[in-house]
């Protein structure tokens, strides 16, 4: 007998398909991570990752505004200070590089968007490290008092909600705390739970130099061949009180976002790193590949496995593919 269920009879029509289609991306999904730096109308370009760039807060404004016209509402920041130094000052100071910035975007822009910050002391030490050194160690419970520091500096500047991407133990917990004391009880945290140390990384540190002096940073970040790690960290966090988990790097982790998916009824967060950017922007640029195909493929298989929220360098590529 020849098969009664035929699987093309709902792949022919392209109207049908598009109907039963499971994974629709739309611009809800996206976040956008920005790069700002001191000084002013300044836009730097960022060797390792063409198409994105550095900004001046003046310059960030106008871009924002150009990207909330194409519908994108959520953005995430990542400050690169003139000055660094071993206790990370200017990751906290009220006047420092994200939070003039922040409190910039509110002036001009309003509430309409949602601000993220990135939580992390490593564009911030003369080390490059994401936390305070000792005997050319991390030490993690003094670096907690920083990072507190920080969340709360950019919470009063005016951001949304505090991603923090250092991975020290017990961050989210001494965070919510230090948040709750001040009364920003509301507060949310996406915490970058599943944080591998990932050569995927690397244009990242390109454009945020934040480099490590020395060594590396595989103490603290997750070694990649652990999954069931990965579901006691975001177990963990959970429970520190973080209200948004994260994965990252997002492609290579299509499986641990699929766990978490299943095990957790929490909302989940993809990082789409500055490697799997820079990876499709060279392939293309050398006509490898079809660099449309391959952004919105990538980017529908991080949704399919699980993602709710996507943080990519390709927003504003997505956010111009859906206009036409
Ligand atoms: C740390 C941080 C990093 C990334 C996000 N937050 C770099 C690192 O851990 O070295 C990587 C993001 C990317 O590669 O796009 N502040």
């Amino acid at each position: 007998m020849f098969p009664k269920r035929r699987m093309r009879r709902l792949r022919e029509n392209a109207i049908l398909r598009e109907m039963v289609a499971e994974t629709k991306l739309t611009l809800d999904d996206f976040v956008c991570p920005l790069f700002v730096i001191e000084g002013k109308k300044r836009k730097e370009k960022i060797k390792a990752m063409p198409g994105i760039f550095r900004y001046t807060d003046d310059l960030v404004v106008d871009e924002i505004k150009k990207l909330k016209d194409l519908g994108i509402k959520a953005f995430l920041f990542f400050g690169i200070p003139k000055k660094k130094d071993e206790k990370a000052s200017q990751a906290y100071a009220s006047d420092g590089v994200v939070q003039r910035c922040i409190k910039k975007i509110r002036d001009n822009l309003g509430d309409n968007i949602l601000l993220i910050t990135d939580v992390c002391l490593c564009e911030y030490t003369s080390t490059g490290h994401c936390g305070i050194i000792r005997d050319g160690k991390i030490v993690n419970d003094e670096t907690l008092e920083l990072l507190s520091e920080t969340a709360l500096s950019h919470v009063k500047a005016g951001t949304d909600m505090v991603a923090p991407s250092d991975m020290m133990d017990g961050r989210v917990k001494a965070i919510r705390e230090r948040l709750d004391s001040e009364g920003f009880n509301y507060v949310p945290i996406m915490s970058y739970s599943v944080k591998y140390a990932s050569a995927f990384y690397g244009p990242f540190r390109d454009a945020a130099k934040s480099s490590p002096r020395f060594g590396d940073r595989k103490s603290h970040q997750m070694d990649y061949s652990n999954s069931r790690e990965a579901i006691r960290v975001i177990a963990e966090d959970i429970e520190e009180g973080a209200d948004i988990v994260m994965v990252k790097p997002a492609l290579p982790s299509l499986d641990i976002i699929s766990e978490t998916r299943r095990r957790f009824n929490l909302p989940i967060a993809a990082y789409q790193v500055s490697g799997e950017y820079s990876m499709i922007k060279a392939a293309s640029k050398m006509g490898y590949v079809d660099e449309k195909s391959i952004i919105i493929e990538s980017l529908t298989s991080i949704k399919r496995a699980g993602a709710d929220i996507i943080i990519s360098y390709f927003a504003e590529e997505i956010a111009r593919f859906m206009k036409r």
